[in-house]
């Protein structure tokens, strides 16, 4: 049993614990830093950051910068130890500023610890080693796409850059299937544990301005915190989860079929009908013929339902031994 397994995790937990008090360690003046994660979930990026800070081989990572508020956070209170974010202003950015207001905010900060990767997470982790070097992510910090395969793939394709020591912060835990994609995980994982998690009542959009202000100052949209624990000092410990997997077979029948990518639409069209909202109706059957005559040649190219995408794929090859 390692000594310093279990003083590190001691150290982990005695961060989460003060963030959990007393918010953010270090903040710039005036309105520099704002964005979309909670005061409790910057503090305690700050300080598992920092106990990295005077290692030369490590570094902190995080898939979702928005404009900048948790990676510049980090890196503003730990000036010794680099800090990557990944981010393709994907969504969240209609007037496409965003890249230009975090080179902003890196520049009037002085944060030259902190490099932005602009790709697709999942691109940006299949090279990380492009990216970062030799060092070894201690903190990692997941705030990007929430669906359960991103999450996922975030964890799974970051293992082999984890450091020996690495904490796992994972936001938008209040979501069930960012908590499925933890539990997951550590189910598969059991070298890695969770030591704390915290959730808030709703969606940051979904609360009044009162509430917003109240979980602004805490951990917002729900928190999950990972460490890893090579000698299973910590009991187990998961998120909950809904016994009931019901969504997630929805996925398999909305990937199936012919109209899969207008799911979005075509449920607006259904939440508009049940409402009985007659201009409603007319906006979203608008909405979904629009984006069904866009791409039109690729939806008329399928069948009905039972797509597998399979036509043209090899019916058998093997992978064989050299020599
Ligand atoms: C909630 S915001 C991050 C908030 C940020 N951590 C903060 O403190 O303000 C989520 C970010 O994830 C990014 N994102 C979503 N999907 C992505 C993808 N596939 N690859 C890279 N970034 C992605 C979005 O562009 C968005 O900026």
């Amino acid at each position: 049993m390692s000594l310093m397994s279990r003083e590190h995790i001691r150290s982990v937990i005695a961060a989460i614990e003060v963030a959990n008090v007393e918010g953010p360690l270090w903040r710039p003046d005036g309105d520099v830093l704002n964005g979309l994660s909670g005061s409790k979930t910057v503090g305690a990026l700050q300080r598992l950051a920092g106990l990295f800070a005077n290692l030369s081989d490590a570094c902190y990572l995080e898939i979702g910068v928005f404009q900048g508020l948790t990676l510049l956070s980090v890196a503003g209170a730990t000036p010794s130890l680099p800090c990557f974010g990944i981010d393709n202003f994907s969504i969240l950015d209609p007037e496409g500023q965003n890249l230009g207001i975090v080179h902003d905010r890196i520049a009037r900060l002085g944060c030259d610890n902190a490099t932005l990767i602009n790709l697709d997470f999942q691109d940006a982790l299949l090279s990380l080693g492009d990216h970062i070097g030799a060092r070894r992510v201690g903190a990692y910090f997941i705030d990007g796409a929430h669906d359960y395969r991103s999450q996922f793939v975030g964890l799974m394709f970051a293992l082999p850059y984890l450091h020996d020591n690495a904490v796992i912060v994972i936001d938008d835990a209040n979501y069930t299937f960012v908590r499925q994609s933890t539990h997951d995980f550590l189910v598969s994982h059991p070298e890695f544990k969770m030591v704390f998690e915290a959730y808030s009542p709703a969606h940051p959009a979904n609360m009044d301005a009162i509430t917003l202000a109240r979980w602004e100052s805490d951990w917002l949209n729900g928190v999950n915190i990972l460490v890893r624990d090579p000698d299973r000092l910590l009991p187990d410990m998961l998120p909950p989860v809904t016994a009931n997997r019901d969504l997630f077979v929805n996925d398999w029948l909305v990937h199936r079929h012919v109209l899969a990518e207008l799911a979005p639409e075509a449920l607006a069209l259904a939440a508009a009908v049940i409402a009985g909202d007659t201009a409603a109706v007319h906006d979203a059957r608008t909405c979904l013929i629009a984006a069904y005559a866009a791409d039109r040649p690729r939806f008329d190219a399928r069948f009905p339902d039972r797509n597998t995408q399979s036509g043209g794929l090899t019916q058998g090859r093997f992978n064989r031994l050299s020599g």
